[in-house]
């Protein structure tokens, strides 16, 4: 089937408002005409004659198994090592699907984890964890404004944006061209690019004000801590990260200058073997960074 764009989707559904409030959805099956409707492009509704019609995209879906595939499901067939998967069995996600050789897998919707595990990574991110303290210490929500200096990979941007939808935003400062793109390519894979935006310069030129939060991961953080106070809402917040201490020092000292309530912290996790002698998993990475955070009050 095609949408409006001549786009081909998985998916139609007719959405109906019922008199009573409640919506009806009703999906269309496979080759079924969706007659007079009018099919507007993936996500967007419109009126005609009481009801709303919606195309949805069923794009990705994750495999779980002995490996974990994220594949397109327009595919139809994807072949491995363990076998051939017929796509098409694949009626709901969290289903089991079996190769032709009988290996069981299943079959999830992806997360935007799942999403940015397959993503390209440049230089070093900002890992889960570290990115969950953010959101841990500030109570990073929806329709938050956001700014990220160094965008890298895009990692960080990815992951506030994810958490900030819908109404929310991430404007992320990346000054490496060929790094930049990459992000892009990112953001377009994790389906963020109404929500987080890339600018390609160097992230002293910022612009944004009224911000709820910025967040620094770039060698000399401390330069931009009193810009960063202005552009920032009374009661925002400040996040600057790096590998280490020296760094955090530098901005500490900045950041007293105009901040409040600053904390530094490092966030230790480490994964443990549940068995029959149970020990943590050995060699695993376990320093990746240290967080400093402010905030803003008006003096
Ligand atoms: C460690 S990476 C950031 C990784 C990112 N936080 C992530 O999770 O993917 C640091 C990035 O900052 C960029 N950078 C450093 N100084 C910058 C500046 N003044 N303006 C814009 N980008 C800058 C570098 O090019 C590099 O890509």
């Amino acid at each position: 089937m095609e949408n409006a764009r001549g786009v081909l989707v998985n998916k139609l559904i007719i959405r109906e408002d019922r008199p009573d409030g409640k919506i009806n959805d009703t999906l269309l099956a496979k080759g079924q005409s969706p007659a007079n409707f009018l099919i507007l492009k993936t996500g967007n509704f419109c009126n005609t004659k009481r009801r709303k019609i919606m195309a949805t995209k069923v794009e990705k879906v994750l495999l779980l198994g002995e490996k974990t595939f994220l594949i397109d499901k327009k595919q139809k067939k994807f072949h491995t090592e363990f076998g051939m998967f017929d796509l098409e069995k694949i009626k709901k996600y969290g289903q089991v699907i079996k190769t032709n050789t009988g290996k069981k897998f299943y079959a999830v919707e992806p997360t935007i984890i799942d999403l940015m595990k397959k993503s390209r990574r440049m230089p070093q991110i900002v890992t889960q964890k570290d990115a969950a303290q953010i959101a841990a210490v500030t109570g990073l929500t929806t329709g938050w404004k956001c700014l990220d200096f160094g965008g890298g990979s895009g990692f960080l941007a990815m992951f506030i944006g994810n958490l900030v939808k819908p109404g929310g935003t991430v404007i992320t400062y990346e000054k490496k061209p060929e790094y930049a793109k990459n992000i892009v390519k990112n953001i377009n894979f994790c389906g963020l690019q109404k929500i987080v935006a890339v600018k390609n310069t160097d992230a002293k030129k910022f612009t944004e004000k009224n911000l709820d939060l910025i967040t620094m991961d770039v060698i000399d953080a401390e330069k931009y801590v009193k810009k960063c106070f202005n552009a920032l809402k009374p009661g925002g917040w400040i996040c600057v990260y790096s590998p280490h201490i020296e760094q955090q020092k530098k901005a500490v000292k900045e950041m007293e200058k105009y901040f409040t309530h600053i904390r530094t912290i490092e966030t230790i996790q480490r994964n443990w073997q549940v068995s029959e002698y149970t020990h943590p998993i050995p060699s695993q990475l376990v320093h990746t960074g240290f967080m400093t955070f402010g905030r803003k009050v008006i003096k």
